[in-house]
């Protein structure tokens, strides 16, 4: 960055944040507006711990960080034993020092609480707020995560030294958001959590004669006459209970988080947002992300790709399911300078896929990339992590390249930030249903992320933009919506689904959707349970596949393959648009979807998992029915095109995730955001070459 735009960042970050100090000293109104700072630029950042450095290095990390265009940092994640050395004894200077010199390089902080990595004298003190596992081994100091979670002695230390960071620095105007804790991970399996989840269990049947019908426990003798007989089963449970527990851990995980919530709300300003950084690569499904995302004012992940190249498919994907959350934008609270540790072989990305990636995070809704982490620590279990600077302080070669981003995102800021993804199309998705499957697979095959992206990538493909929303929320707005595996399908969301087609909507479901009720009991009307009707069809049986078989219709051919149901129309209006090939099987000639006109709208039951191409296709068909086309138009294949769009004007993120450089067509009245000026008709797009056009909407 040159010195002029950097003295000119600085001025607007310097003007954002005493707007936002001004906002924290005013009273707030009764109607206060959410506080939006997170989304109000784009941010750029990195985690950094100057806990472990002497502070005589701090000034030269935060120059080099400024120097590389980052005005964000997160701090204070895992520093419990610094700031409260011993019970009781507080030591937050260090971090106040901290905040002022990021202040001095026009970086602002956000600050994570630190209990994910409670103290040594805390665990000593008080081992009963220790996590004991599934198999009973309870955890040690040395790691981190050795806290219960639903422990009321932990919780109490951790609303103290939270309240302790909020009444210093809740307003702080260096300080513009939190980071709750750390990736909620792991459940316990203490007596305690075990009393609680009887007492949870209670609380939702009233009876046990209610549990025990729900649960169907006349199977296998597990009819319980007291609630403290019931077990705390990780897995291989009945399937009820174990839906039951995904339950408990989310709401035991929601307590978790409201009480540092509490704590800080009841202190900070209402400029400062709080968020927490789910992990898991986003997929992980310990607990409900949209419930527990639900008390936050923004969500934030932590995409890596571990080993091997950016998938951008799968960093699409789940990036919209992200999204999704609270759908609304987001954070990427961490992301990998490079390679991480932890995967089988550490590989790096290339040169330029850094770049590529943190632009594809902007393009699918994220308002701040950060990098894990500025600097290794000398020791610890991360010594072999990706980091912007080496251990002798000086930049890394990756830095080069996050330096790019950084000037282009300053670049960027004005017409990107206030805009957001906006679709026509929405893909469903439900926790309940996930879990439903992954209890009982029946083919190891039955990979949910997987058929989430093969379901997804034609929609990218052909749509340019895809809502993955949370099944049973409004669907107003959506011209057509997929629900891939919707396993558990609720009366009443039965009811909601088929009035939205009765009213227009075009509703495509895919393969085990409509199996199961709330409680994870096979609904009696065979699939797509509550839907059968509208439908006018049916699934007669399913079938797990080692082999491919043929399918062949409307959309046509190609292969299934993992997975493949029989159906029957059974309305005389519900037509055949795939078939199963001959062959020695039950399946030979029988439909593989069927689709029918219902109300205003149209239903389709699609029973097989398809091959790409015909995936491709079948959905291409659906997407033109319904009036979907391309948001920016037609582009080479291995070009990704994503829209952030605002009332005034839209915003397109080109992206060319093929090795070969790719010619685009670019349609006239767009600006270069990062170039400057009109773009050519035809940009040569070399690999992992970025275009952001920006298109201003006629008045
Ligand atoms: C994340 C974690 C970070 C760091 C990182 C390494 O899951 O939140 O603290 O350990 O992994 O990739």
């Amino acid at each position: 960055m040159s010195p002029k735009s950097l003295k000119a960042a600085g001025v607007a970050l310097a003007a954002l944040l005493s707007a936002s100090a001004a906002l924290a000293q005013a009273p707030a109104p009764a109607s206060a507006p959410a506080p939006t700072i997170q989304s109000q630029r784009l941010w750029f950042g990195a985690a950094w711990y100057p806990e472990q450095w002497p502070e005589a290095r701090w000034d030269k990390d935060l120059a080099l960080m400024e120097a590389a265009g980052i005005n964000v940092v997160r701090v204070g994640e895992f520093a419990w034993s610094r700031m409260e050395p011993s019970e009781g004894v507080y030591d937050l200077d260090w971090l106040e020092r901290a905040v002022r010199l990021a202040e001095k390089h026009h970086i602002a902080v956000v600050i994570g609480t630190p209990t994910d990595t409670p103290p040594a004298w805390l665990t000593k003190a008080h081992p009963e707020v220790l996590r004991v596992d599934a198999l009973g081994h309870v955890a040690e100091h040395g790691g981190r995560r050795q806290f219960s979670y639903s422990s009321p002695a932990y919780r109490a230390f951790c609303r103290d030294i939270v309240s302790r960071l909020a009444a210093r620095f809740g307003r702080d105007p260096n300080v513009i958001g939190w980071q709750v804790d750390n990736e909620y991970t792991d459940e316990s399996f203490d007596p305690q959590t075990r009393a609680m989840f009887q007492d949870w269990l209670k609380a939702k049947y009233k009876t046990l004669d209610a549990l025990n019908a729900a649960w169907t426990t006349a199977y296998w003798s597990q009819t319980y006459d007291r609630w403290d007989e019931v077990p705390l089963n990780a897995d291989g449970g009945n399937p009820g209970l174990l839906l039951d527990h995904r339950h408990f851990v989310t709401d035991t995980w929601i307590s978790y988080q409201k009480t540092q919530i509490d704590a800080l709300r009841a202190q900070i300003s209402p400029a400062q947002f709080i968020t927490t950084n789910f992990g898991g690569l986003g997929w992980s499904d310990n607990w409900d992300h949209y419930a527990v995302a639900h008390d936050l004012d923004v969500a934030s992940w932590d995409p890596y790709v571990g080993q091997g190249q950016l998938d951008a498919a799968r960093n699409g994907a789940v990036s919209d399911f992200v999204r999704g959350w609270k759908r609304k934008n987001y954070w990427v609270m961490e992301t990998q300078p490079g390679s991480v540790n932890w995967a089988p072989i550490n590989t790096t990305l290339d040169r330029g896929e850094v770049r590529a990636m943190a632009w594809q995070d902007i393009g699918h809704g994220a308002d701040a990339v950060l990098y894990w982490q500025w600097r290794s620590a000398l020791n610890g279990q991360e010594q072999y992590h990706g980091a912007l600077v080496g251990p002798d302080g000086e930049p890394n070669p990756v830095y080069g390249e996050v330096a790019k981003v950084g000037r282009e995102f300053a670049k960027a800021s004005a017409a990107v930030a206030g805009t957001s993804p906006v679709s026509d199309v929405a893909i469903l998705q439900s926790y309940d249903s996930r879990w439903a499957i992954d209890f009982q697979q029946h083919s190891k095959a039955y990979d949910q992320l997987k058929l989430l992206i093969d379901w997804w990538r034609p929609l990218q493909e052909q749509a340019q933009s895809v809502d993955v929303i949370e099944a049973g929320q409004p669907l107003d707005g959506y011209k057509v919506v997929f629900a891939p595996s919707l396993n558990v399908i609720p009366d009443a969301m039965g009811r909601k689904l088929a009035d939205w087609v009765r009213a227009g909507g075009h509703l495509v479901l895919g393969p085990r959707s409509g199996m199961k009720d709330e409680f994870d009991r096979l609904r009696v009307e065979r699939q797509p349970g509550p839907l059968v009707g509208a439908l006018g069809g049916r699934v007669e049986q399913y079938y797990a596949l080692d082999a491919p078989v043929a399918v062949e219709g409307e959309a046509g051919k190609g292969t299934a393959a993992v997975w493949a149901e029989q159906l029957s129309p059974k309305a005389p209006d519900a037509r055949v648009i795939l078939r199963y090939g001959d062959g020695p099987g039950w399946l030979s000639g029988q439909p593989a979807a069927i689709r029918r006109s219902w109300g205003r709208g149209t239903i389709t039951y699609l029973g097989a998992w398809l091959d790409p191409a015909l995936m491709g296709a079948f959905e291409a068909r659906e997407l033109s029915a319904a009036g979907v086309g391309p948001a920016f138009g037609p582009v080479p294949e291995g070009v990704e095109v994503m829209r952030r769009t605002a009332p005034d004007r839209d915003v397109f993120i080109l992206i060319n995730h093929s090795p070969a450089t790719q010619t685009v067509d670019v349609p006239s009245g767009l600006v270069d955001v990062l170039a400057g000026g009109a773009p050519k008709p035809r940009v040569a797009l070399a690999s992992q070459g970025v275009l952001v056009l920006e298109r201003p909407h006629a008045r």
